[in-house]
């Protein structure tokens, strides 16, 4: 499958590292893909991953993953003129500028507004419940992480389970995207938690099932 990434900082380069290493062809979509920082990236996995601008990166991308701030998204997705219908992962978090609180739900989300900004692309939420260190390693002992997901296309949504089952996370159905909301909620627990609480970025969210 063909993936493109929308940011090479910590969520992108985890993410496309490791989708490259399950066998996948990653396009990293930076700012500047001919920068070093970018070309040490690549240089990783040489033979299934290149960068490109945004714009050049979306044309035969199947899954496109947008990893960049909620703050960049409007700007970077309405300048695309049609996303192909491809399947948009949207990994952001839409946090207020003292990181402890969010810049809105209930009635919204950034999952909602990123669909709105990338109407013809089928919008799921997904990898934002998660830290960048339980990506990297999602085991913890013989328990994988949960990887909560939520979208309104069946499709997208069985396409975005199976990259999570890949990356070796258990992938949880969380509804339709307008739950989204609850995702960045959980995800605002979970950053408190980590960051506040100090619990670190080596503690995961799990489901657990009886
Ligand atoms: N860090 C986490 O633990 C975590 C976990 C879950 C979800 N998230 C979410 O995932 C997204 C990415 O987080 P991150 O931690 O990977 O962020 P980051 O390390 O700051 O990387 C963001 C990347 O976005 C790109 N970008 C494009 N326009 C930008 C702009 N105007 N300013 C800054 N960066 C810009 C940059 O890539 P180029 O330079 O290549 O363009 C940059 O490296 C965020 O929405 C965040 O809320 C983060």
């Amino acid at each position: 499958m063909k993936i493109s990434i929308i940011g090479t900082g910590k969520v992108g380069s985890v993410l496309g590292r490791r989708l490259a290493a399950c066998g996948h062809r990653v396009c990293f979509a930076s700012r500047e893909p001919a920068g070093q920082r970018v070309r040490d990236l690549v240089a990783e996995q040489p033979m299934r991953c290149w960068a490109d601008s945004v714009a050049a990166s979306i044309p035969d991308a199947e899954v496109l993953i947008y990893a960049a701030p909620y703050d960049q998204a409007e700007r970077i997705l309405s300048a695309v003129d049609d996303f192909h219908g491809l399947v948009l992962i949207d990994c952001t978090n839409p946090l207020n500028a003292t990181f402890d609180g969010l810049q809105l739900g209930h009635t919204s989300s950034a999952g909602e507004r990123i669909a709105e900004w990338a109407p013809t692309a089928r919008v799921v939420k997904a990898f934002n419940t998660t830290s960048v260190a339980t990506m990297t390693e999602p085991r913890y002992g013989e328990q994988a992480a949960t990887q909560f997901y939520c979208g309104d296309d069946t499709d997208a949504k069985r396409t975005v389970a199976e990259l999570i089952s890949q990356l070796g996370m258990e992938p949880v159905d969380a509804g339709p995207l307008r739950n989204a909301r609850y995702l960045e909620a959980t995800a605002m627990l979970y950053i408190h938690l980590a960051v506040r609480e100090g619990w670190g970025g080596d503690c995961a969210l799990k489901m657990l099932r009886r």
